[in-house]
Formats: structure tokens, C-alpha cells, sequence
């Protein structure tokens, strides 16, 4: 039998890269349709499976959305400019990928008989929200222009689908860590770990700020889950994904880090440049889809651990590691 193609624009980043990998364990052939903003070191080495295909184009160019979906049966849209200060850096670019592309990704997957589309949006469109426990049906209050153009892309695939064949789905994820084939440290769990491994030393600005937490891994069972589950459970519907148990504020974070990696010492500033806070709700998830997380951010501080341990990482401090310092190199 043949097998389903999944097209993951964006499969060569952090996400994408950990992704692409368990759906072709999955038995899906995959096709990445990603602009390499960070090169393809992270999917390399799958250029030898018959059933990847990697294709360098651009979500904003029509011709290429229009090739990668040739034969597709589903689309994980993950592509984009990722993080709140990569995307101050140049508004208008911006705009056009994390917002004026995703037009382009609505039209042709209708056009092209897409059957399922899953969108990767952020908790970030909560914004700054106190202590309130926050749903899918909660007020936003989108603090950034990474979080805004996401809302806006979520309206577009709400919209955009409306009476159509294509299920859509969106996903609201928590903040992600733990291993991946592109590293990122500008995600919380990830820096704190990579300071303390290598400085001894963390530093906790502000520290009140709630922010949920996921595994990279648990987000790539997410999507694939949501492209198999029943149609009608998730049709232009919102999940956050995470888990309720993963709010922290930053300095538990701080407190989690310092008991996995002994003789961490921990600064804490009082200001955050960051005004984000967000406590989120994972309830639709587990309750409609029966998601549940199978790691924790202890695990994934252990694993970042190993990684540096193993000589995976020669310089956590590398541009590549950071969307806003690698990006217009
Ligand atoms: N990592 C997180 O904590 C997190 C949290 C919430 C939501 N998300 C969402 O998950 C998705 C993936 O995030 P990530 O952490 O893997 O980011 P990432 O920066 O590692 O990956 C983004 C990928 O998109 C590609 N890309 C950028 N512009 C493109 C364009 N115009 N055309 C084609 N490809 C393009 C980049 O080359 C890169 O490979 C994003 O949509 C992001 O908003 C991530």
C-alpha cells in the first residue's frame, strides 16, 4: 500500500526536525518544504530514506507551497519566523511569512485537496494574563508581534477552512524543550540548563512569570495525533498542548535546573524584560483527544545534560543556537 505524504514546512528546525523523524517512523512519507534558515545539518542524514524528501523553497513563493504539496495528504505547518525578538528584528518580513504566507498555505491546500492541515501556534497569544488559569476560550492578550501574527494566522485557518473538506487543527504549544537535531537555546528550560551545565551559574530575571512546558518530543506526538484522530473531534478546533502539571513559574524552573545539575548557583534579578505570563490549561487536549505528555522537564534537563556531555554541542553561546542572532547572517 502506498503511503500517506505528510508535507512539514518548517521541517528542518527545532520542532520540524524532531517531527519529521518520528512520522517516518510512523510509516508516513514525509516531504520538508523549509527556507534553511539554519541550514540542513538537522535533516542531513535522512536524505538516504526513500521515503524523505527534502525541498529548499519558501512559503511565501506560491510555486514552491504549490509543488510541496503535490501528492500530500496532510500539512503540519510549522514554518516561520519563531521567538519574540527574531521577529522585532525586521516587522515587515515577518508579517509576511508568519501571517501573509499563511493565506497562501489556506488557499492551496484547498486547491491542492490537502485532507488534514495542523498549524503550530504558540501559548504566547495569552500574553501577559496574571494568575488566571487560561482555556482555549480565554481573552488573549498577544504581548508581541511573534504572538500576534500567530493569532492572526489562526483566524485565517478558522476562517480559511470554514465549509470545506480539509480538517484543520490548530495547536496552541507550551514553551517546548529537551533534545532536538537543530538545538535552540533562546527556550527557557534549554538556557537555564545549557548556563548551568557549562557556567555553574543561572540567572532568574524576574521569576513570578508562569510559562508551560513541553517536550519537543510530546509536541511531535501532538500533531501526529491530531492527524489520525477522528475528524469531527478536531475539526477548526484549538488545543493548547502541554500539560497542567508543566506550569512553572520561571524561578521553579530555575529551582528544577539547580537540583538535576548539582553546584548550580542561582541569581536572581528582579526585573524581566519579558512581560510574558501565562498559566494555561491542558484539559481539552487530554479530555478530546486523550493527549497526555510522557516526559517531564527534569527528564528534558537530564537529556540536555547528556547531549553536552556526549560532545554533541561545542558552543552553547553559537549564533545557530539563537533565532534572533542567526537569522539575517
Ligand atoms: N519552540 C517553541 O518553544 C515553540 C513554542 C510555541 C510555538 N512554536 C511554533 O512551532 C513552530 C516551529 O518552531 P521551532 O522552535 O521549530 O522554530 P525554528 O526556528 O527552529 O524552525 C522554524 C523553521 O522554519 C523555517 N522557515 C522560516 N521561514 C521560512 C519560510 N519563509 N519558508 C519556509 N521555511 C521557513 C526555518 O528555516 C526553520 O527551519 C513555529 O511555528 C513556532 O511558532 C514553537
Amino acid at each position: 500500500m502506498q503511503k500517506r505524504r505528510i508535507l512539514v514546512t518548517g521541517g528542518a528546525g527545532y520542532v520540524g526536525s524532531h517531527l519529521v523523524r518520528k512520522l517516518l517512523s510512523r510509516g508516513y512519507a514525509v516531504r520538508v518544504l523549509d527556507s534553511l534558515l539554519f541550514g540542513d545539518a538537522s535533516v542531513r542524514e535522512l536524505s538516504e530514506n526513500a521515503d524523505f524528501e527534502l525541498m529548499k523553497g519558501d512559503i511565501r513563493h506560491i510555486e514552491d507551497v504549490v509543488q510541496s504539496m503535490e501528492d500530500c495528504y496532510g500539512v503540519l505547518h510549522l514554518a516561520g519566523i519563531v521567538g519574540d525578538p527574531a521577529c522585532e528584528l525586521k516587522p515587515d518580513v515577518t508579517h509576511a511569512i508568519n501571517y501573509e504566507a499563511t493565506k497562501i498555505m489556506v488557499e492551496i491546500s484547498k486547491y491542492k485537496g490537502i485532507k488534514r492541515f495542523v498549524f503550530a501556534s504558540t501559548c504566547s497569544v495569552y500574553g501577559a494574563a496574571d494568575d488566571y488559569v487560561l482555556n482555549e476560550g480565554s481573552v488573549l492578550n498577544p504581548v508581541s508581534l511573534y504572538a500576534e501574527t500567530n493569532l492572526r494566522s489562526e483566524q485565517i485557518i478558522l476562517r480559511g477552512f470554514n465549509g470545506t473538506d480539509v480538517v484543520s487543527s490548530i495547536m496552541r504549544l507550551a514553551t517546548v524543550f529537551g533534545a532536538s537535531y537543530r538545538m535552540r537555546f533562546d527556550l527557557v528550560v534549554n538556557i537555564l540548563t545549557a548556563k548551568a551545565v557549562n557556567e555553574r551559574k543561572i540567572k532568574i530575571y524576574g521569576g513570578k512569570q508562569w510559562r508551560p512546558n513541553v517536550h519537543v518530543e510530546d509536541v511531535a506526538e501532538a500533531a501526529i495525533t491530531l492527524l489520525e484522530v477522528d475528524a469531527s473531534s478536531v475539526d477548526r478546533e484549538i488545543f493548547n498542548i502541554g500539560s497542567n502539571e508543566q506550569n512553572y513559574r520561571i524561578a521553579q524552573l530555575g529551582d528544577i535546573v539547580r537540583q538535576c545539575i548539582p553546584g548550580t548557583q542561582v541569581e536572581t534579578v528582579s526585573e524581566s524584560p519579558d512581560p510574558r505570563s501565562y498559566n494555561v490549561s491542558f484539559d481539552k487536549a487530554r479530555h478530546v483527544l486523550g493527549y497526555r505528555v510522557g516526559r517531564t522537564v527534569k527528564s528534558g534537563v537530564l537529556e540536555i545534560e547528556k547531549m553536552f556531555k556526549a560532545g554533541l554541542i561545542e558552543n552553547f553561546l553559537d549564533d545557530i543556537y539563537y533565532n534572533v542572532k542567526y537569522r539575517y547572517k
